[in-house]
């Protein structure tokens, strides 16, 4: 390693990974003259509902608000609290503080980032009504157990599935037989994208008709076809509802990604290997462990450091990455210690210490399709340069 040779250009953090059939779909569609809701999106529905192995899927125009939507499907709101964890973007807990109820927090597994569901339990009050795990980094809470707690004290489950498109438990992909509702995100990032957007989808019946109306301002269901031949001018609105819902360009390109699924996900894990083969046996570094029930969906690459085996601390090793063109992000910032949750709840980042301990030693290294052998072993070697040139 004593040659590492820093690259000229910038390696982003994340890249999207877009071919001529991407292209072609948006073209094909913002010439089609229905740029809105409709025929496009359905067929992103279907497929998105049949491809998990659930019944119903509502496209919507991002993750966050199909978590709105399912906390308001069970009409939760003001004294009630719902239970996420403070390892997450702030979509999780943002959406139970917008229906008005108390998000309480519940702290990690330092070896997976995902919520511990003995901690859950610690957590369960006489005013809970909904638990909303989190898929971390595309590994599997353990929904299993989750959704015992959640059998057990009549609470309803809403996963936070961002990150968790490809995630299987126990075999089955996320949103197999869902018990409650799955939120997922298609942002610009995220393993299946289109820049923007979401879907919730879910068996039950009842929750899928009000996530729908709800989507499209509480319009009855089937008005976004009030201009089509087939369609009827006449709608009412069932509830003030929002303005939530996927369109016609989104869903083309949600549609070929879907397509191209299994080879995107081939060509992450090839880079996956050679983060893992890097990154055996460094004491200074620590990888995420997959529990046995799990198959990742390596949406993120999460790499800890061990802060006393170094000598720079993680912002340090952060920079000492951008340094040699290496374009690296944190997920996350423990949502605890963000001002508008430390302000209004008086949280400590102690209060949530293994979250704390393990937002502040994360880095997420480059990860996406479009990655490469070559690239990957590139990041791979300049975190070795800084751990080389840092230890203790
Ligand atoms: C864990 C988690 N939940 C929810 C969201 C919100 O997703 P969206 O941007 O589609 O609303 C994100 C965004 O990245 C996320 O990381």
């Amino acid at each position: 390693m004593n040659d590492f040779k820093v690259r000229g250009d910038w390696m982003p953090f994340c890249v999207p990974d877009i071919t001529d059939a991407e292209v072609q779909a948006v073209s094909d569609t913002v010439r089609s003259g229905w740029w809105a809701k409709g025929p496009r999106t359905i067929e992103f529905e279907k497929r998105f509902a049949e491809y998990v192995g659930a019944k119903y899927c509502v496209g919507v125009n991002s993750c966050t608000a199909a978590l709105h939507l399912a906390l308001l499907s069970q009409s939760i709101g003001p004294g009630d609290e719902v239970i996420t964890t403070p390892l997450t973007f702030a979509s999780s807990a943002n959406t139970i503080v917008h229906v008005g109820a108390t998000p309480v927090f519940a702290d990690i597994d330092p070896d997976t980032g995902l919520i511990d569901p003995r901690e859950i339990e610690k957590k369960i009050t006489d005013r809970t009504r909904a638990v909303v795990p989190v898929h971390y980094a595309g590994l599997a809470a353990d929904i299993g157990e989750i959704g015992r707690l959640c059998d057990r004290y009549g609470l309803f489950l809403s996963e936070d599935a961002a990150h968790a498109v490809e995630t299987r438990y126990n075999g089955e992909l996320i949103g197999h037989h869902p018990k409650g509702a799955v939120s997922y995100s298609f942002y610009a990032t995220k393993n299946l994208a289109c820049g923007e957007g979401g879907a919730l989808v879910t068996d039950d019946e009842e929750i899928y008709r009000k996530a729908c109306i709800l989507s499209c301002h509480g319009m009855s269901a089937g008005s976004w076809n009030r201009y089509g031949k087939s369609g009827s001018w006449r709608y009412d609105i069932e509830e003030p509802g929002f303005k939530y819902n996927m369109f016609d360009i989104q869903a083309a390109l949600a549609n070929v990604q879907l397509s191209r699924m299994d080879d995107m996900q081939r060509r992450r894990f090839e880079a996956v290997a050679v983060y893992e083969q890097a990154f055996r046996d460094v004491p200074q570094l620590r990888v995420q462990k997959t529990p046995a029930y799990c198959h990742h969906s390596r949406h993120l690459y999460i790499l800890r450091i061990v802060p006393e085996a170094l000598t720079i601390s993680r912002d340090q090793f952060i920079e000492e990455l951008k340094a040699r063109n290496v374009g690296v992000s944190v997920h996350f910032i423990a949502l605890h210690t963000m001002s508008a949750y430390a302000k209004r709840y008086g949280y400590k980042p102690e209060d949530f210490p293994k979250a704390y301990a393990f937002s502040e030693s994360e880095i997420s290294l480059p990860m996406y399709s479009t990655l490469g052998v070559e690239k990957a072993q590139y990041v791979a070697d300049a975190v070795l340069d800084v751990v080389k040139k840092f230890k203790k």
